[in-house]
């Protein structure tokens, strides 16, 4: 469980990025920071494995304040993957999965059955990618890398920074439908980040709707469809029609020629 309470975050040129943000992460739960760009989701998500110190308020993992964890060995527990996917160059495609477990100094003997598992998992089973540097992958390729490296060392929580942010319509998809599967498996404990509402509504359990480094709204997906906080929320659904069937969502995009 991930609690943040009054956080807010300053940077020293006086942005205040984050202002008084409170929501609570459940166990299993996939939590959604959505939000246009600039309203501070990145720097909450940074703030929870400390990648960025937070300057007011107080974060809470599993009941204990984040700040009396090593904040290396905190970030070492979290997984985290990045838009950027942020894979080592110089190393493997089995090296950079690796990376983690083998800094827990994890059993070196497991770690080729740890990276062909991984890459079964994110449906890469089948190539021999293992032996690739990232320069050699496609971009959707390197996207399943970065989900595959954030849970290498199975951490309970992972962090999620737009990880299918700079892929095509369709292969963004299939990755979105691929990560649903898993994490209806897996029921890790995740915080996603993304500005793409019809992703936050068809992947999140529950969505933070952010503007201005403030949360607007938190709720269900179908609770936020069916009564939009402001109008605000209810320009950021704007584009699209959302049906409600039961417990379904059926998304139509609006196209105006
Ligand atoms: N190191 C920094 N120093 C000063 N201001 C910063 C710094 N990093 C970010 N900011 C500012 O803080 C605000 C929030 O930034 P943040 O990266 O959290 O936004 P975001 O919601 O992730 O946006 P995007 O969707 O574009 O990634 C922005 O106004 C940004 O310019
Ligand atoms: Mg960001």
């Amino acid at each position: 469980m991930i609690e943040l309470i009054n956080v807010g975050k300053a940077y020293p040129d006086g942005t205040k990025a984050v202002k008084d943000i409170t929501f609570t992460v459940k166990e299993g739960e996939l939590f959604v920071l959505v939000g246009t760009s600039g309203c501070g989701k990145t720097t909450t998500l940074k703030m929870i494995n400390r990648l960025i110190e937070t300057t007011s308020g107080t974060i809470l993992i599993n009941g204990t304040n984040i700040n009396s964890y090593n904040p290396i060995i905190l970030r070492r527990s979290i997984g985290y993957a990045i838009q950027q996917v942020g894979l080592f160059p110089h190393l493997t495609v089995g090296k950079n999965i690796d990376l983690v477990p083998h800094l827990l100094k994890r059993d070196s003997t497991d770690s080729g059955k740890r990276i062909s598992d991984m890459l079964e998992m994110v449906g890469l089973g089948a190539g021999s990618l293992k032996d690739k540097y990232p320069v050699q992958l496609s971009g959707g390729q390197k996207q399943r890398i970065g989900v595959c490296r954030a849970l290498a060392a199975d951490p309970q929580i992972v962090l999620m920074d737009e990880p299918f942010g700079a892929l095509d319509p369709i292969t963004k998809e299939q990755l979105q439908d691929e990560f649903f599967k898993l994490q209806r498996k897996l029921k890790k404990t995740i915080v996603f980040v993304t500005h793409d509402i019809v992703e936050a509504i068809k992947l999140g359990d529950r969505l933070a709707i952010m503007r201005d480094g403030v949360i607007v709204q938190i709720d269900s997906p179908v609770n936020i469809i069916k009564n939009p906080a402001n109008d605000f929320v209810k320009q950021f659904l704007g584009g699209y029609n959302f049906k409600v069937e039961g417990d379904t969502i059926r998304i139509e995009k609006i196209v105006t020629k």
